[in-house]
């Protein structure tokens, strides 16, 4: 699994559509090949990035995590 830390952005894992994840105890089914989390602390849709992050002055690097299985 690689997680990809975009700059200035969320934090994007690429998952296929219909996966089922569990964060924070909730179930969540992906609508899209993406999961986006915010990163930023300003999304009005917490844990997932809605792109508030582009108004508020978000600044982090870019960054790659690959998880080996
Ligand atoms: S990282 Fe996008 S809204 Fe926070």
């Amino acid at each position: 699994m690689k997680i990809r830390f975009r700059e200035d952005g969320p934090l994007v894992i690429d998952l296929p559509a219909g996966s089922r994840f569990v964060l924070d105890g909730r179930e969540y089914v992906l609508d899209r090949p993406k999961l986006a989390l915010c990163r930023c602390g300003r999304s009005q849709n917490k844990p997932f990035c809605d792109g508030s992050h582009k108004n508020c002055g978000f600044k982090a690097p870019a960054g790659v995590l690959e998880l080996e299985d």
